[in-house]
């Protein structure tokens, strides 16, 4: 049985710390699903650091069902999330319901996360009353970037914060089981975990959310164009993979590798009676 939304409620009434991290395909999502993290989100984030693109706007709907088939294969307790990609529940309620059905039926994940508050309050709703649990995503959304003008700190002055406010309470409003807080000062991230009966989890918004979501390529260091601010590295993956690159490449150099530990023998009559 995966990890419920329930039990996710049940998380920040007990004032357990809630861990979310991404994964984008099945050998990752089996790792992090054995940890026992228990809300895996295959987020469109996959756009810029699986896909080398410079932003998640490129991103489609088909994209994101190919990978989050992946993480579902991959995994058997958490809970997986379907990021609803750039302009896939943007032009209406019904398209909103169709896209969110088919992360459901065609990737058999187990909810979908959208970005915005009260611009999408009604999407959220209906998705919800079809039966699938939404994770809200609000703050610095980024498949917004061109409207925010960057990656911006959101929420700054006592207008945007009130903003900020008011679409979290739209999101609870609607139904999400949860809602994600993306680049906020830490203070106001704390206000709104406070303010909320559903559990936050903050990326770039400090210790008082109630959980926390990291790019799995940020965490372990396989993706070295930039490091986020609110990111911390425990691994450095890149560098392991060039050492085992450099050394197969060395080695097929140098005619030391296969040996015959990675060969096939045959029976030597066969061979003769080629010859
Ligand atoms: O796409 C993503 O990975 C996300 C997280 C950063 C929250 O939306």
């Amino acid at each position: 049985m995966r990890v419920t939304i329930g039990q996710v409620r049940e998380m920040k009434r007990k004032g357990e710390k809630i861990t979310m991290l991404t994964a984008y395909d099945y050998s990752t999502a089996k790792i992090v699903d054995e940890v026992g993290v228990p809300l895996i989100l295959v987020g469109d984030s996959l756009g810029v650091v699986m896909l080398g693109y410079d932003s998640t706007l490129p991103v489609t709907l088909d994209v994101m069902l190919h990978h989050t088939k992946a993480v579902v294969r991959g995994s058997q307790k958490a809970m997986v999330i379907g990021d609803m990609p750039f302009m896939t529940y943007h032009i209406s309620v019904e398209q909103a319901m169709t896209n969110a059905g088919r992360f459901m039926q065609e990737a058999g994940c187990q909810a979908v996360k959208l970005e915005g508050g009260v611009t999408v309050e009604d999407k959220i709703r209906r998705i919800v009353e079809c039966g699938i649990p939404v994770c809200g995503h609000i703050g610095l959304t980024p498949q917004s970037i061109n409207q925010l003008g960057g990656h911006k700190i959101q929420g700054k002055t006592p207008e945007a914060a009130k903003r900020l406010i008011d679409d979290a309470l739209a999101v609870e409003r609607a139904g999400a089981f949860a809602v994600v807080l993306e680049t906020v000062p830490a203070p106001l991230a704390a206000l709104i975990s406070k303010k909320l009966a559903i559990p936050t989890i903050g990326i770039g918004a400090g210790a008082g959310c109630d959980g926390q979501v990291q790019v799995i390529n940020d965490l372990i260091g396989s993706y070295t164009d930039f490091v986020p601010k609110h990111a911390k590295r425990y691994a450095q993956v890149a560098e392991v993979i060039k050492t085992a690159v450099t050394g197969y490449y060395t080695e097929v150099k140098e005619g030391k590798f296969p040996t015959d530990a990675q060969s096939f023998t045959m029976d030597e009559s066969v061979l003769e009676s080629l010859k």
